[in-house]
């Protein structure tokens, strides 16, 4: 008899051993991506492609599937009664769900459509988010939802691709479910992904040389010559502008992306955000064997400032990360 995979269900049940609260927020956050999931691929149909007229509080023109599945994970998070704050990308403030949050309350970052340049050309896009847990009561305010990522108890995010992925960690190892269109349900496809620790692949935007500092511009130029260089290694160069998906091909193949900090964004502190997405991808990584680095520093000690705050992001494959913070202990 054929055996039938995990659902997200049993697998949240049965072996992660979450309790109640988290895991049907987990669910709930699972609905919220089967529903954007369906959006982008009905897209041409449904009249979803193309621009809001609006701008997001990055100052970053929005797409009305930024807006569609900000909305779906507003909704489907405020189902439980344990989310005290949600903070979204798309939106300027934290949203509180509580007057009086308590100890054990969830807060819940996300990036409800990474990479959404991509969504008219029908490439992959994705769902960033992150959960923490208050240690105790708060008072609603911007600073209560400022804590590190290695206070994350969960990350993950959801892949619209050729098929639709969601990729979690709780704390222990990555493990990624295929959304099976049949039944509605994400089954466990990639139990255990791994990060191998070498790699010859690297994922830059290389139109930014002209803003790269020293240690950035003479890492890629080493990688650029090859095996006549001082790596003495061929090696390739896959950029998708889509962070879900160049995180995806380092989960499964290994890799290295990187966002430096350079004298282009350098005011802002980088181009990706903190809390939905260098430390959710960051606690992805390090649950699969790599790791996050600023550059110099872990990312997920950085000690956030502000809840749209931006950082340098350089993750992937560990031995190669060490090489680039080699470079940048240097230059
Ligand atoms: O805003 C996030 C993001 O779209 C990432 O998903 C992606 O890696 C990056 O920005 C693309 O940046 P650029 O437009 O510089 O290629």
């Amino acid at each position: 008899m054929v055996q039938r995979r995990k659902t997200f269900r049993q697998f949240l049940q049965q072996d992660q051993g979450l309790d109640t609260d988290l895991m049907m927020l987990l669910e709930d956050i699972a609905t919220a991506c089967r529903a954007i999931s369906d959006h982008v691929r009905n897209g041409a149909f449904a009249n979803v492609l193309g621009a809001a007229d609006s701008t997001n509080v990055q100052g970053e023109e929005q797409k009305k599937l930024d807006v569609i599945a900000d909305e779906e994970f507003m909704l489907h998070c405020a189902n439980s009664t344990r989310v005290a704050a949600l903070v979204s990308e798309e939106v300027d403030d934290v949203h509180w769900l509580k007057d009086a949050p308590q100890a054990g309350d969830f807060l819940v970052y996300f990036d409800p459509l990474d990479g959404s340049s991509n969504v008219d050309v029908n490439l992959s896009v994705g769902s960033i988010f992150s959960i923490m847990r208050l240690k105790e009561a708060v008072t609603p305010s911007d600073a209560a939802v400022l804590c590190p990522g290695t206070e994350q108890i969960c990350a993950g995010y959801a892949i619209y691709g050729r098929s639709t992925g969601l990729v979690i960690t709780t704390g222990s190892g990555v493990h990624g479910f295929t959304y099976e269109t049949g039944t509605g349900e994400f089954l466990l496809t990639q139990p255990e992904m791994t990060v191998p620790p070498k790699t010859v692949e690297y994922a830059i935007n290389s139109a930014r040389e002209t803003f790269w500092y020293d240690p950035i511009r003479h890492y890629i130029a080493d990688c650029v010559a090859g095996k006549d260089g001082p790596r003495g290694t061929k090696f390739n160069m896959r950029w998708t502008a889509s962070m879900v998906a160049d995180v995806h091909r380092i989960l499964t193949r290994g890799g290295v992306f990187l966002y430096p900090m350079d004298s282009g964004n350098e005011a802002t502190g980088g181009k990706l955000r903190l809390m939905y997405e260098a430390n959710p991808m960051g606690m992805l990584i390090e649950q699969a064997g790599g790791a996050a680095s600023t550059g110099t520093s872990r990312i997920l000690e950085v000690a956030p400032q502000s809840h749209h705050q931006r950082v340098p992001v350089i993750l992937g494959s560990r031995d190669e990360i060490a090489q680039i913070e080699a470079y940048h202990s240097q230059d």
